[in-house]
């Protein structure tokens, strides 16, 4: 792991001990929760209202001007007009250091929370706890009165790609939205198992065998394994396709002879032996020798897969990911698959149909999920019958409190049948622990050069064309120190960006020119939001790691106090997206203060302005900062400090 091109860094968690009354709250970690718990406590002294009550009914708002905190009163169940009641509670507010007195808004009582105390706390939180401001070890504790008994954990399935084929759209979209969840539960205090499940078993192994003894080319294995292996995959395919001609006109001449009644065996005999030499039949036979472990030919597939993973790694370390296993289809033992099929069986769930096993979902108040085999007439396992003893095997292995499958919307049916059939099974509790987190298709995602065939391609060809983009401003070109390593984090930002844009369920077109582009709310931008302030920082000549001691009071402008309660609202938008599961949630987010932020450059100037003033503005742009650099940390973005 020593020459990973990208480092991949720790994400950092706090937690803490003092559990407030009220559930889920947080005082020392959220700041919103201190204001949640004041608002409960002196609402319900006022009112006799129920302070658990109020507390889990305070939510957060969409826009500042619904205030930071509002109550929808319909939620309180009190015979009385929503409106009325608004007003009559809004009088009955007692005085507050920490609010403004709450008012009316239709059916919701807003609150505002008082510009200078918000400031202190918010601004001097995120500058000391600085990369940890947001996270909150507590919501992944298994019992969070009783650290001790420690993590939940969670597996995360996700990119899943398979060897010698294209690494494809769904499987980019995998990467990048598995990427976000492994950081988002991380921050959130689980205990994170991020497994690639590779398509890495089958006939078509034996056939890429083969194919490599006739054009594999060993230097050209060692130094681009997954090329190279797609490649003879190409040329092996193109000889069973030709082989298929004169099996197909063979099949085709005693389908007609027969229905004429006329004798075939000279035919057959012909037929049998054109499918004997035939590559597709060699790769059956190898990829049987595979399946009863023969060394030479388990050997040779192994080291395909290696050499694969060696190269994938390096790839996903340029999106910042490392995966703790590196599973597969190949993983599977052929025990967990029989006794699988011997529980379903004991189950009813499994039928013999033909020959074959299947089982019939529609006999078990499962119409929309038909049938599906499970073995097949030859008695070989499929896709589905590696998924149902995979589970099983993970549940034995690790224990989790949940796995997350993210594959493309494409494969609903095939999870759903999955977790079908582990519940059927009797295995209700396994399968309320898995879910299935799906997102739709992309289309045209081609390069300039052509089709795009795996992730590098990608990666390269959206990396030159940032680098483009910034060369045609010359001058500030010529002041970037490291233009090809910048271009390729820009690159990498703007496919990243452009995916997470939407939410997972919708598809997008793949477009290079859109999501390269400096204007409108792409990844460039939000990459240049972060360097402008990291390079403001730099020139404004102050001690960046003494801002904290700044005279917050002097933040007085409307645009400081609101870009303080964007910041307040950061760890909130964190448990937000804990149930969305949504990278948009956070995004969106982001551009909701890099518009701000660049609406406030002009009001709330650093250089220039008075020491005093100077420092307590830098406080507030460096806060902004590290709020940006968190969030883009937990997309998975890597955010440039100049370019
Ligand atoms: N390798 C599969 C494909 O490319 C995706 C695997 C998804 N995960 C699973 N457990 N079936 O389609």
């Amino acid at each position: 792991a020593a020459d990973l091109p990208a480092s991949v860094e720790a994400l950092t968690l706090q937690s803490t001990q003092n559990v407030s009354k009220y559930p889920s709250c947080f005082p020392t970690l959220n700041p919103m929760d201190i204001y949640r718990e004041h608002i409960a406590t002196k609402l319900s002294e006022a009112t006799d209202i129920d302070a658990e009550l109020i507390y889990g009914r305070l939510a957060w708002t969409n826009t500042l001007d619904k205030g930071d905190l509002a109550l929808p009163v319909a939620a309180l169940r009190i015979k009385k007009k929503p409106q009325e009641l608004c007003e009559e509670l809004a009088a009955k507010f007692p005085e507050s250091d920490l609010v403004l007195p709450p008012t009316a808004n239709g059916p919701h009582l807003s609150f505002f929370c008082k510009p200078q105390p918000l400031a202190k706390t918010v601004l001097g939180r995120v500058l000391t706890e600085k990369a940890a401001y947001g996270t909150n070890g507590n919501i992944g504790l298994k019992d969070p009165s009783d650290p001790s008994k420690g993590q939940k954990r969670i597996i995360i399935e996700f990119s899943s790609p398979n060897i010698a084929k294209p690494f494809h759209a769904g499987h980019l979209r995998s990467t990048i939205i598995g990427g976000f969840l492994a950081n988002l539960y991380t921050v959130l205090g689980w205990d994170v198992i991020k497994m690639n499940y590779l398509g890495d078993w089958g006939k078509q192994y034996g056939l890429l065998a083969n194919g490599f003894k006739y054009f594999g080319n060993e230097e050209a294995l060692q130094k681009d394994p997954i090329n190279h292996l797609f490649e003879v995959y190409v040329k092996v395919n193109g000889l069973v396709s030709e082989q298929d001609v004169p099996i197909k006109a063979m099949k085709e001449q005693i389908k007609l002879k027969k229905e004429k009644n006329e004798d075939v065996s000279s035919e057959e005999a012909e037929l049998a032996k054109l499918v004997d030499v035939s590559e597709d039949e060699k790769a059956r036979r190898y990829f049987k020798s595979m399946e009863d472990s023969e060394p030479e030919a388990l050997a040779l597939w192994r080291r395909f897969r290696d050499l694969s993973i060696a190269k994938y790694k390096q790839t996903y370390a340029r999106l910042n990911i490392d995966f703790d296993v590196y599973s597969g289809e190949s993983q599977v033992k052929n025990e967990s698959m029989t006794n699988a099929y011997k529980t379903m069986e004991s189950a009813g769930v499994a039928e013999k149909s033909e020959g074959a096993v299947i089982a019939d979902f529609t006999k078990h108040g499962a119409k929309k999920l038909g049938k599906a085999i499970i073995v097949r007439k030859d008695g070989t396992p499929l896709y589905l019958t590696r998924d149902i003893g995979a589970i099983t095997e993970r549940d034995e292995a690790y224990h989790f409190d949940k796995m997350i499958y993210v594959v493309a919307a494409q494969q609903d049916l095939h999870l759903a049948q999955l977790f079908k059939i582990t519940e059927l099974m009797g295995r209700k509790d396994l399968s309320d622990r898995c879910e299935h987190i799906n997102f739709g298709m992309v289309h045209g995602m081609s390069t300039r050069k052509g089709t795009v065939k795996f992730l590098d391609d990608i990666l390269r060809d959206v990396g030159d064309k940032m680098h483009d983009v910034m060369k045609s401003n010359d001058v500030k070109y010529q002041q970037v120190e490291n233009p090809v390593q910048t271009a390729d984090t820009l690159g990498i930002t703007a496919v990243m960006v452009q995916d997470m844009t939407g939410k997972r369920v919708n598809g997008y077109t793949f477009n290079l020119e859109a999501m390269t582009s400096f204007e409108g709310d792409t990844g460039p931008y939000l990459q240049y939001a972060h360097a402008r302030l990291c390079s403001m920082g730099r020139k404004s000549g102050l001690d960046l790691d003494d801002l904290a001691s700044a005279n917050f009071d002097l933040l007085t402008e409307q645009h400081a106090t609101d870009l303080i309660r964007l910041l307040a609202s950061w760890p909130d938008v964190l448990v937000n997206t804990y149930k969305t599961l949504e990278p948009v949630t956070v995004l969106s987010y982001l551009f909701r203060m890099t518009h701000m932020l660049s609406s406030s450059y002009d009001v709330l100037k650093v250089i220039g302005s008075e020491p005093d003033v100077k420092k307590a503005r830098m406080a507030l742009y460096a806060a902004a900062r590290q709020v940006l650099h968190n969030g883009m940390r937990v997309l998975g973005l890597n955010p440039v400090e100049r370019m």
